[in-house]
This record gives C-alpha cells, sequence and structure tokens, in this order.
C-alpha cells in the first residue's frame, strides 16, 4: 500500500488527503468508543451498536477502494485510457466555440398552387429555400468564385480553410472529389485525395429520382500540406459505351474510399455503385499498383446479399480492413472485416444502429475507442450529424449524440449545412482530427462544396449513456465550427 507522510507527518493514503482524513476521523471513532467502552460498562450494547456501525463503515471503504481498483484495471485492460481535456496548447484556439451570426432572409413566397401541386413539405420552408439555387438563402451558403481558397496565391490566407468557399486545385479549376475520402501514402509521403469528379450538368433521371449528374469517374489530388493539391486525374473513369457495365455513365459511383494493402503492395478502392434509382445498392471493388492509378475495376457485390449503399473503410492499426454499409432501406448499419487482400469481404458481419436511419458513415479510432459520425437519411438536404462509439469495431456501437459545437443552432441541427464523409486523424496532436464533409448544392452538384473542421475527442460525453462503476465509459466527440482556419503547428510530425 502507498501510505507517505503528509506536511502535518499525518500519513496520506493513496495521495488522497480527503480519503486519508475521512480513514483518519473513523480511527478517532473507534479509540473514543474503546475508552468510553472502559469507563462505562452500562453501555455495552450502545458499544456494541457503535463497534458494529464502524465495522460496516470500514468495510464499506474496503468495497469502495476495490471496486474503484477493478474499475480502473479494467479499462486499461480493455485500452481505454480517456482524455477527459484535450486542450492542447497548439489546438486549444481551434476549440474556440465560434458564434456565427447570421440573419436569414424573409422565405420565398409561394405560390398556393404550387403547394398543392408539390403536396405537403416534406423538409422545412428554411431548407427548401437552401436547397433552391435561384435564393438568396442558396447564395448566402455558396459564395461565387471571387472568394475562393487559391493555393497559388501567397499572402494572408495562405494555408487557411474557409468551409463552403470555392476551393481551386494548383492548377486554378475547382477541386472535384466530392463524397472523399483520405489516405496517406507511406511511400510517396504525401496525401491522396479520392472523390466523385461530378463536373457534369445536373439533372434528374426521373420526375421523382434524385438529382444526378452522369459518372464521369473518382478523381484524385495530391498534397504534402492538406491545403494545397494536385489533380493527379481521373483514376477510375466511368465507361461511356457498355451499359451493362456498373460504371456506365447513366449509373451511380459515390464515396470512394482508398486503402493500401501492406500484404500484397496495392491501392485497394472500394464504392458504393448503384443503377440511377438506387435499386442495385452493391460495393463495387477497384485495385492499383500506385496512389495516382489506373485502378482496375473488378466486380460490384451485395455483401452478404444485404442491400449496400452509403459505406466507407476503416483500416485499424492492425492492419485489418472493415467496411461499413447503410443497409436494408438504410434503416441500420452492417460491418464486415474485409479478407487479407482487402478485395472481398470475409463471412463476419454485425448489423449495428438498428432502426436508427443513419448513413453517411466516417470512422476513426482513438486510443482503443472506436467513433463513428453519420447523418440521417435525407438525400442532397442536409440533416443533424449524430456521434457513436464502440469498444469493439464490430460493436454493440453507442450513440453520443450531436457533434456540432458553435455556429448557431440552424448549423448544429444541419451539421453546418453539410454532409459527412471522412475523418482524419492528426497523428501527433491525439485527440486531434479533420472532420470532411460535403455541402451538396442539388441544383448544381458539380458546384458542392467541402466543410472541413477540426474534430477532437475529449471532455465529458453531454449524454453519457454507459457508467463503469461511476465513471462515463465515453468521451464527447465535437466539431468546432469555424468560418476560417488553419491546421495547429506541429500537426505534420506523426507522419513519416
Ligand atoms: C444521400 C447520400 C449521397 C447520395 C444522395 C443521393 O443520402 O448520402 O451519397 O446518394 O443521397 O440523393
Amino acid at each position: 500500500m502507498n501510505i507517505a507522510p503528509d506536511s502535518s507527518g499525518a500519513p496520506v493514503l493513496f495521495g488522497f488527503p480527503e480519503i486519508t482524513f475521512f480513514l483518519v476521523e473513523i480511527g478517532k471513532g473507534t479509540m473514543k468508543m474503546r475508552n468510553k467502552q472502559r469507563k462505562s460498562p452500562a453501555l455495552n450494547f450502545d458499544a456494541g451498536y457503535r463497534c458494529s456501525l464502524c465495522f460496516i463503515l470500514w468495510s464499506l471503504v474496503g468495497f469502495g477502494l476495490i471496486i474503484f481498483f477493478v474499475s480502473v484495471k479494467h479499462q486499461e485492460d480493455s485500452g481505454q485510457t480517456h482524455i477527459y481535456f484535450s486542450r492542447l496548447p497548439t489546438t486549444r484556439e481551434l476549440e474556440d466555440v465560434e458564434e456565427e451570426h447570421f440573419r436569414l432572409p424573409p422565405p420565398h413566397k409561394v405560390n398556393p398552387r404550387a403547394v398543392k401541386r408539390r403536396g405537403t413539405r416534406k423538409q422545412p420552408k428554411v431548407i427548401e429555400d437552401y436547397l433552391d439555387e435561384s435564393s438568396a438563402v442558396h447564395a448566402m451558403f455558396f459564395p461565387d468564385q471571387r472568394t475562393a481558397v487559391d493555393p497559388r496565391k501567397g499572402g494572408n490566407d495562405s494555408m487557411y480553410f474557409y468551409p463552403g468557399r470555392v476551393w481551386l486545385d494548383t492548377d486554378g479549376k475547382p477541386i472535384q472529389a466530392h463524397g472523399g475520402g483520405i489516405m496517406y501514402d507511406q511511400k510517396t509521403t504525401r496525401f491522396y485525395w479520392y472523390g466523385e469528379n461530378k463536373d457534369g450538368p445536373t439533372y434528374q433521371a426521373h420526375s421523382k429520382g434524385a438529382q444526378r449528374v452522369d459518372i464521369i469517374g473518382v478523381s484524385c489530388y495530391s498534397s504534402k500540406n492538406l491545403w494545397s493539391w494536385t489533380h493527379e486525374g481521373i483514376v477510375l473513369p466511368g465507361e461511356p459505351n457498355n451499359v451493362t457495365h456498373d460504371l456506365h455513365k447513366s449509373k451511380v459511383l459515390e464515396r470512394p474510399k482508398v486503402v493500401y494493402n501492406d500484404h500484397t503492395g496495392k491501392y485497394v478502392m472500394w464504392m458504393h455503385v448503384d443503377d440511377a434509382n438506387y435499386t442495385k445498392a452493391s460495393v463495387g471493388v477497384a485495385v492499383s499498383n500506385s496512389p495516382i492509378g489506373p485502378f482496375k475495376y473488378l466486380y460490384s457485390f451485395r455483401p452478404q446479399g444485404f442491400e449496400s449503399r452509403d459505406m466507407t473503410i476503416f483500416k485499424d492499426d492492425d492492419g485489418t480492413a472493415y467496411v461499413f454499409y447503410s443497409s436494408r432501406d438504410n434503416t441500420e448499419l452492417h460491418v464486415s472485416p474485409l479478407t487479407k487482400d482487402y478485395l472481398h469481404i470475409t463471412a463476419a458481419m454485425k448489423r449495428i444502429l438498428i432502426r436508427r436511419h443513419r448513413e453517411a458513415p466516417a470512422v476513426f479510432k482513438l486510443q482503443g475507442t472506436y467513433y463513428m459520425i453519420t447523418s440521417g437519411c435525407s438525400g442532397w438536404a442536409p440533416n443533424r450529424a449524430l456521434a457513436h462509439a464502440a469498444n469493439s469495431i464490430m460493436g454493440p456501437w453507442e450513440t453520443l449524440g450531436n457533434p456540432s459545437v458553435g455556429g448557431n443552432r440552424f448549423f448544429r441541427l444541419t451539421t453546418f449545412l453539410s454532409q459527412s464523409t471522412f475523418v482524419l486523424p492528426l497523428p501527433d496532436l491525439p485527440g486531434t482530427f479533420i472532420f470532411l464533409a460535403d455541402r451538396w448544392n442539388p441544383s448544381n452538384l458539380r458546384d458542392s462544396r467541402y466543410i472541413w473542421l477540426p474534430l477532437f475527442i475529449g471532455g465529458l460525453a453531454d449524454e453519457p449513456l454507459d457508467y463503469s462503476f461511476g465513471f462515463p465509459l465515453w468521451s464527447r466527440v465535437s466539431i468546432y465550427w469555424h468560418r476560417k482556419w488553419r491546421l495547429p503547428e506541429g500537426w505534420r510530425e506523426g507522419y513519416n
């Protein structure tokens, strides 16, 4: 036992003076009782009663201490060390809550006949206005090219992310990497951003269908600093002629993600492939020898026969990769480990977040705990994100709540008018990540914007759903709104 004397000479137990004081006081009580016993044998009953009270108290203290140590040991064994306060000096300003005050213009006057034609609204009016390219609300959140982030210009804005502005590549063209993900390549020590190239006209294939752009392919951009991106071309093109091909331009290719396989030395891309009506609901797989392609398209399938729509891939520290996909009419998510070569799924599969109706999963990990951000299912329209956590990647997954911080209520209920697609760790700043999301523009999908914001794991969860002997099991996941921000110093050292 760790007993050290404090400044007054009294022993201090486990470094907790309060516990020591409490025990000493109980001890004093026992001694007093012994004296009393000697002086007044008539009070035998009372003394016996006190003695057993004292015994009960000591037992309770002992029991409490045992539980405390078992709980700490359990958390250590399961690799759960939680950072409750992540305010590293370099990231402090990114964790400042930045309010955003804007006045939404009065709603468009709606023609009552149009309402009759359209039936009852599904979206709140303000979201309908936001989605309407001719409205003033829309213009507020899709500023034009004059404010574009341009890596060719130096100056004060260099290295600053401006969520929602047009973002140009090193050729001065708007970046086309929607629904994307980022892979860091150790061989070339560069980051690669893969995403949907939507640089074509938006149209509706059917009156009730979602707005779409014909498949152009998967674009790839590379960067050393995550701010200035060079276009590496279309690394997996759509198929212009063969209508039976999965990637024929009339079909759907969404949310491509690339992972490097250490065993085969290949870069493997997984994506959502579908027909224009989203009834095929499958995953597609492609492979390449180089991060900048060309990727060879292999096949599509439904994992274990289940529908698969929005999806992502997560590569764990031990090299095992997992596919997460929305299934069964988007009512639940499934998670499945991939085979060692990452080209197929294994037989293992777990259904998670059942009946929660979540999509757009983005998975990440910190100190043995897995986290995920998802969106609700409202097509191109934004909705409220949720954060989830799990001790095992195969579940059970718990829902922690809305991770959006700052901005204003409208922003927090719409994930800053965006939908999750990926979360990138900054290894040298544990607990610090970049949240990548799409601000979709369904009336002109090629003009959809990127919302990149700092994401932190730390602090107490708002609603700790689970307790381990009184200690909340989960830390908070927070995405902080910033109109303008840059990466903290020292962020790149962990990438080697
Ligand atoms: C969203 C999905 C997007 C795209 C869109 C089409 O729910 O996250 O990736 O499929 O629907 O409406």
